[in-house]
């Protein structure tokens, strides 16, 4: 793979969980628009990532080609007009014979498809896998690695094959992020059944992340990626704020999801919140964890630069739940990545990313209250 593309995870926009195949060249233009004119791109945002259905047919000598009605003008084209505002394109293929929605895949076919995105200017490639009977993860996902280098264009390469031939043990050296879990749905527990197949809610894509598995496999420049991001789709505020939170607790990849043109100032808020953007965004790119569980509170960390961590209380349930964190109390060990945070011997001054208030420190214990579906969110400093 490309190195060096990608320290922090990948911020962007992707068509599907809002548009699914509803997507066309105008749409797409508005979007990288909507990007620049709601401050996304200036907030971190870069990829415009167009996904399934954007496919015609291969032409006689096998050259893929865009869909003649959704995007009649060529993918050259667009990707040239999104590289004018400043951001980077995405484009979707698939492993198997054909996509999640049926179009062509890239089987048989990679050195010629990755000569062709390179070609139009691709800069990131989502690569699924449906219809891939009989191929290895591994093979599979190295042939198009190699195809892409060899193409000579940096693309990031994004795995998509939802966990299956657990990518964390062996994709680092491939690509630049693998799912992990199968597709989110915007709700915050439910199973959405689409017939022979799933999407999951928020808890049940943070608990199917495996997170204490594969934590070790994350470093700069490849991640873990629990599906992107349902912030704006239907979801309550406080829904969506813990959502978000919990991708920047994990350091996941930020792909909004949401129709980015019309967005409520809640969304816009969230989406743009610089203070937990830089918890997702920091260089060490160091997957937080579940350091206590008890009923439906649970108390996450993440061990940032410069000494200092990441907290996070999330409230699973339906009530509001009082809190009380004695700090005294705690000595938070990361044996993984080898960091500790002693409360009893160091102190830290609290800074709400949320609120963005400081909140004083660790010294005295913290009390409060953690709406329902919703988190409490700290900056802990050792200055
Ligand atoms: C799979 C992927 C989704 C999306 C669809 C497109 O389900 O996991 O993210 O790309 O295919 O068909």
């Amino acid at each position: 793979k490309f190195e060096g593309l990608l320290t922090a995870p990948p911020m962007g926009w992707n068509s599907w969980n809002k548009f699914q195949c509803d997507i066309n060249e105008d749409m797409i233009r508005e979007m990288a628009d909507a990007m620049v004119a709601t401050g996304l791109r200036d907030a971190g945002y870069q990829y415009i990532v167009i996904d399934d259905c954007w496919h015609g047919e291969r032409d006689s000598l096998g050259f893929i080609q865009a869909h003649p009605e959704r995007f009649p003008s060529g993918m050259k084209a667009l990707a040239d007009y999104v590289h004018a505002q400043g951001l980077k394109i995405g484009i979707y293929s698939d492993a198997g014979n054909t996509t999640c929605a049926g179009y062509p895949g890239s089987r048989g076919y990679e050195y010629q498809d990755a000569l062709t995105y390179a070609s139009w200017g691709i800069d990131y490639l989502k690569y699924d896998w449906c219809d891939t009977e009989g191929l290895s993860g591994v093979g599979a996902y190295t042939t198009m690695s190699e195809a892409l280098k060899a193409a000579g264009r940096p693309i990031v390469f994004s795995l998509c094959d939802w966990g299956q031939n657990e990518p964390w043990t062996w994709a680092k050296e491939v690509g630049h992020l693998w799912r992990t879990t199968g597709d989110i749905y915007n709700c915050w527990d439910c199973e959405h059944s689409h017939g022979d197949w799933s999407s999951w809610g928020i808890l049940k894509i943070l608990d199917m992340h495996r997170e204490f598995e594969i934590r070790e496999y994350q470093g700069p420049g490849h991640f873990n990626d629990p599906d992107m991001l349902q912030v704006g789709n239907g979801m309550s505020v406080n829904e969506d704020r813990a959502h978000f939170a919990i991708w920047a607790m994990l350091s996941a990849p930020l792909m909004a999801g949401n129709d980015i043109r019309n967005m409520s100032p809640e969304t816009h808020a969230i989406l743009t919140n610089g203070e937990v953007i830089a918890v997702n965004q920091d260089p060490l790119a160091i997957q937080g964890f579940r350091y206590a569980a008890e009923g439906q509170l649970e108390t996450w960390f993440k061990p940032l630069s410069e000494g200092r961590w990441a907290v996070m209380f999330l409230n699973r349930g339906d009530e509001d739940l009082p809190l009380k964190f004695d700090w005294q109390a705690h000595k938070v060990v990361d044996e993984v990545f080898d960091r500790e945070a002693d409360f009893a011997t160091q102190t830290y001054n609290l800074r709400n990313v949320w609120t963005h208030k400081d909140a004083g420190n660790t010294k005295k214990a913290l009390k409060g209250s953690v709406p329902a579906r919703d988190v409490l969110m700290f900056v802990l400093d050792p200055k």
